[in-house]
């Protein structure tokens, strides 16, 4: 019997414009795996999550399109991989509320994004449910039917998503518990934390956060690009000083960008006292050749979203011919069947 693929899932919070951060530390990875012929992988845009934190009709719809955009234009290749709208997948949201109905409140309670909001109220004296929304609350829910709909094997996330992976499998678990099947209906993902995959510092040093606002935009214009990177925080150092690579935020992102052999002339250029105009100008180059295409790919795309659109719509039929035949083994299990078929 020929094994099952591993089939690996993410999903992409629709919110904001992606920055450097994000393509280092999630998109480049992501789309390398999707060339993996041992993988099927699904990714999508989780533009349910989105609502939660964006009310703003015009900004959801554009980021959706502008991640859309990204992916497709840093060649992901939507043969091999299903790319598809999380909201596009009717089936989500019906196994969302099934989870709910077995999920612990309790579970929900220890989620750390909502005791961090509770925790930051009562820290200013508020009500501790002030401006905390059921979707916040039950963010896990949505994102454990994400991913057990798809029997998704392996989920790559950042460190502040392996909760709720574990929750996911926590619901999956009590599941496949309740209603005992001849076979247990859902897989138990696991979290694919990738400790090599660099946390990229922004411009003043700190995480490149879209929080911090400190980010460099991924598809900023060449010029803009260039005063962005311009910006980024160096010490005093004049040039001819020797400087320290480690503590340098330019030195951190050149290597996330940089080959070994690269890596090591830039060391030494910082060894030699490269001026931090020369450094910036470098990295500036190394990243403009490395995204260069990719923007002009990108901006073309955005005048056609028609052809975006098809993409998904195609995506979201490639990923339904998977979720609709599960919900129904849901639907079998748990007792919500036709009455047209003798039990
Ligand atoms: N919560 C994830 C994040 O903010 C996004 C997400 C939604 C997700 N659903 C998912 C990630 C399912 C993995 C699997 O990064």
């Amino acid at each position: 019997m020929s094994k099952r693929k591993e089939r690996i899932l993410t999903g992409i919070t629709t919110t904001g414009t992606p920055h450097l951060g994000n393509y280092v530390g999630a998109i480049r990875p992501a789309i390398t795996a999707s060339k993996n012929q041992d993988n099927e992988v699904f990714y999508f845009m989780a533009d349910f999550h989105a609502l939660i934190k964006n009310q703003d009709p015009q900004a959801v719809h554009q980021s959706s399109m502008e991640i859309a955009a990204t992916w497709l234009a840093l060649g992901l290749d939507t043969n091999n991989a299903t790319f598809y709208r999380q909201s596009d997948i009717a089936e989500i949201p019906q196994l969302t509320w099934i989870l709910n109905c077995i999920c612990a409140k309790g579970l929900l309670n220890r989620a750390h994004a909502y005791k961090g909001a509770v925790d930051a109220n009562l820290a200013e004296g508020e009500d501790p449910d002030k401006a905390i929304t059921m979707g916040l609350f039950s963010y896990p829910v949505l994102m454990a039917a994400d991913i057990l709909i798809f029997g998704a094997n392996k989920v790559p996330v950042g460190r502040d998503q392996i909760q709720h992976i574990e929750m996911a499998r926590d619901m999956g678990q009590r599941f496949n518990h309740i209603y005992a099947n001849k076979e247990p209906l859902f897989t138990m993902p696991e979290a694919m934390v990738d400790d090599n995959v660099a946390l990229l510092q922004g411009l003043d040093g700190r995480k490149m956060s879209k929080s911090y606002g400190n980010t460099i935009p991924l598809f900023l214009a060449e010029k803009k690009l260039q005063k962005s990177i311009n910006k980024i925080v160096t010490n005093l150092q004049e040039p001819g000083e020797p400087k320290d690579p480690e503590t340098s935020a330019v030195f951190q992102i050149y290597q996330a960008f940089a080959n070994a052999e690269q890596t090591t002339e830039m060391r030494q250029a910082y060894a030699d006292g490269i001026g931090w105009g020369d450094a910036k100008k470098r990295l500036f180059t190394l990243v403009n050749e490395e995204v260069g295409e990719a923007r002009e790919r990108y901006n073309e795309l955005l005048l056609r979203p028609a052809d975006i659109e098809e993409i998904l719509q195609q995506g979201a039929q490639k990923a339904r011919a998977v979720s609709a035949p599960m919900l129904d083994k849901v639907r079998e299990a748990i007792g919500l069947r036709s009455f047209n078929v003798p039990h």
